[in-house]
């Protein structure tokens, strides 16, 4: 019998995510698997939460990872803390933030969004205006907006949606382990990622945390939360206190490659993990400029996990990512909706923000150009 994973490509995963596994990580996935309430695999689940919790800057109680993408963790963020009838405003500036709307509207929220060019970072003064309109229940926003590569001022909305007595919903798929992350110093109240991008992890898991404003806000639900499977009302009775109560089989093995993906980011050192992906960003930044190619993102707003450069003219786009593929074994990523065509989307993620990397994709690139 043939097996089809004998003869899988070696791929340098350089898109929007996922980004390549780091060893570290592979070595755990194939550690033997435990039962998911067994005393040794809960030492684990606690360790693991306290990584999330320093990785994400929090000291929130409810913090764990949540068995699913990180669609699954916004799911988890909009389900559990709106009510139909509930007002949300949604800062929107690509594709993640359409999500999200999409998301609360479904849940019956009344949904408005403040919307901004793709490409562009929020806008400060805007959002003061819309919370000077209307009172909201729920704020959301995406720190790191992989479909364009803009970086949103989390930093300074969060002050304005805490004033206006708003919960603050944070999307870090794709921040967290690769810009700063500092959900207690910004006064976030509910935060998710994911495992596929900056912790060099493979997809299937989100790392979740809510503040205690947020739980009250859970607390005092008039309705049950219409989602059984990612309410957290019960899932905490898993995660936390002495009872472990089973909710649903925990993703042991997941959960073992998240464990070492964190420990990974903490052991290198906060810091130096940021200071090792803007590094490596800069350094794609000029060699990019050096073969003549623009930037999509203005310099102030740019992501270093992700880089959207403007495909020049004449080029054809698929072409290009097609024989990076074929020739050179690296997987670059296209633009999304109304970018469609008109960029490349370059990540250097986790494993992957290393010198080595980028004259490696540089060097590709500049052969197929
Ligand atoms: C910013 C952002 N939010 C949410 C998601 C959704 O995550 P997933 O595809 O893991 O479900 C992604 C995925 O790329 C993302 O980049």
């Amino acid at each position: 019998m043939n097996n089809a994973l004998d003869h899988l490509p070696e791929i340098l995963l350089l898109g929007p995510g996922p980004s390549s596994t780091a060893p570290e990580v592979y070595q755990a996935l194939s550690r033997p698997t435990l039962g998911h309430l067994d005393p040794t695999f809960i030492g684990i689940m606690d360790e693991t939460k306290k990584l999330i919790q320093q990785v994400a800057r929090t000291a929130n109680a409810v913090t764990f990872p949540v068995s699913g993408t990180g669609s699954a963790g916004m799911e988890t963020g909009f389900v559990n803390f709106i009510e139909p009838g509930d007002s949300v405003l949604i800062l929107q500036n690509g594709v993640f933030g359409t999500r999200m709307k999409d998301v609360a509207q479904r849940l019956g929220g009344q949904v408005d969004s403040v919307d901004f060019e793709w490409g562009t970072p929020v806008i400060v003064s805007a959002v003061k205006e819309a919370l000077e309109k209307k009172k909201y229940d729920l704020v959301a926003v995406v720190h790191a907006e992989t479909s364009t590569g803009v970086a949103n001022p989390v930093s300074e909305i969060a002050p304005l949606v805490k004033a206006a007595g708003a919960l603050l919903l944070v999307d870090g798929v794709t921040s967290l382990g690769g810009m700063p992350v500092t959900l207690d110093a910004w006064g976030a109240d509910i935060f998710y990622s994911g495992t596929q991008k900056c912790l060099a992890c493979p997809p299937g898991l989100a790392p979740f945390s809510a503040s205690e404003a947020a739980v009250a806000r859970l607390k005092a639900r008039k309705t049950k939360v219409p989602n059984w499977y990612l309410d957290l009302s019960m899932i905490v009775n898993y995660w936390e206190g002495a009872k472990r109560a089973y909710h649903h089989t925990a993703p042991i093995n997941m959960i073992y490659g998240l464990y070492a993906a964190l420990l990974r980011v903490v052991t290198e050192g906060l810091e130096s993990t940021h200071a090792r992906h803007t590094a490596a960003h800069e350094q794609l930044v000029a060699g990019l400029q050096k073969m003549g190619l623009q930037m999509l993102v203005q310099p102030g707003s740019r992501l270093p996990m992700l880089n959207a450069v403007v495909v020049p003219d004449g080029v054809d786009e698929a072409a290009v990512r097609s024989r990076l593929l074929t020739e050179h074994h690296i997987e670059i990523g296209a633009g999304l909706g109304p970018l469609a065509g008109k960029i490349w989307r370059i990540g250097l993620m986790g494993y992957n923000a290393r010198p080595d990397v980028v004259d490696r994709v540089l060097g590709a690139l500049k052969s197929v150009l």
